[in-house]
């Protein structure tokens, strides 16, 4: 992918925050399938957004009224935290298509799953895909993420974040993370071979794990109170994450869990070649060599005038 269709970040936390301090003014409203990231809820609240949370179902299933409500900016956790489930790839562009705003697939998890938004970018100009080095690569400390997408909407990250986002160190020790996949790929090896034993062993034991494609599984047990099992696993420097929200208890007992999907068998079907952009999409996102270096003023004008276009660009109120 080419260099203008990547922006590296101190963390993909700090590109949520630019992402937000991009595209929306206060009052905005920020759409999201609830229980996900809590990040998102703060960051919209921080930047003077209204979120508009829109509960998952029982199965995890993306909801339809994500795409309905209207929002300047959309995200999308995948897979996503704390359920570890996925939502495939088709909905996730037909959500791309349909969303008034910018779309935000968040793929922290990604590498510990089996497709990814990535083949997006390039055919639709309002999908952003956040990549972190935090969770495949065990390299939370080191802070740093990756967004991809159009070279106009990261430019219009560029005129808001820090000149110097992220320190020299953590781009060395990023590069060379990079130029070592095998290590994390054995990683992710081991990661999904105990991600299915504690599935296998949770669900022994009476609890409903819905399939998982992150490097951590959700259990729940209907009408149990799970607070004291959190707090005795914790006391045998077990830690779990206990969530004490009614959202992650299932609704009924007889709720069906997500299962696996079947495993294919024989060659994968063809995909089907990526459609052509909507009319209204950006011009075209082709990498070209870099012109004159502009003066310091007027890259800044450009900035500005960059960031109020995409505001323009991406308000739902002229969808
Ligand atoms: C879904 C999701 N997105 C983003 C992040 C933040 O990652 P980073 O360490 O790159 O800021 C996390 C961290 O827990 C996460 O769970």
């Amino acid at each position: 992918m080419p260099a203008d269709h990547i922006l590296a970040g101190n963390g993909s936390d700090e590109l949520i925050a630019l992402v937000l301090r991009a595209t929306i003014d206060p009052g905005d409203r920020v759409a999201f399938p609830v229980p996900t990231y809590s990040l998102y809820e703060t960051a919209v609240a921080a930047q003077g957004g209204q979120a508009v949370c829109v509960p998952f179902p029982e199965d995890f299933g993306l909801p339809p009224r994500v795409a309905a409500a209207r929002a300047r900016l959309t995200f999308l956790c995948n897979p996503n935290s704390p359920s570890g489930t996925v939502v495939p790839l088709g909905e996730v562009e037909a959500l791309a298509r349909a969303v008034a705003g910018v779309l935000v697939v968040d793929e922290a998890y990604v590498d510990f799953a089996r497709e990814t938004a990535l083949p997006l970018i390039g055919w639709l100009p309002n999908v952003i895909v956040l990549r972190t080095f935090s969770k495949s690569f065990s390299l939370a400390g080191l802070r740093v993420g990756l967004a991809f997408g159009h070279p106009d909407l990261l430019a219009g990250l560029r005129t808001v974040k820090d000149s110097y986002n992220l320190g020299c160190l953590a781009q060395a020790a990023a590069h060379a993370a990079l130029g070592d996949l095998p290590w994390m790929k054995a990683n992710l090896a081991r990661i999904k071979t105990t991600r299915a034993r504690l599935t296998r062993e949770l669900e022994g034991l009476g609890f409903r794990v819905p399939f998982s494609e992150a490097n951590f599984v959700l259990a729940r047990r209907p009408g149990t109170d799970l607070t004291p099992l959190a707090r005795a696993l914790g006391e045998r420097d077990i830690l779990v994450r206990h969530f004490a929200t009614p959202r992650l208890r299932p609704r009924a007992s007889n709720a069906p869990t997500p299962s696996p999907r079947p495993r294919r068998r024989g060659p994968r079907p063809r995909r089907r070649p990526p459609r052509p952009p909507r009319a209204e999409a950006l011009g075209p996102s082709s990498w070209r060599p870099p012109g004159p270096r502009r003066s310091r003023e007027a890259a800044c004008r450009a900035a500005r005038t960059c960031s109020r276009a995409l505001r323009r660009r991406w308000d739902p109120r002229r969808a």
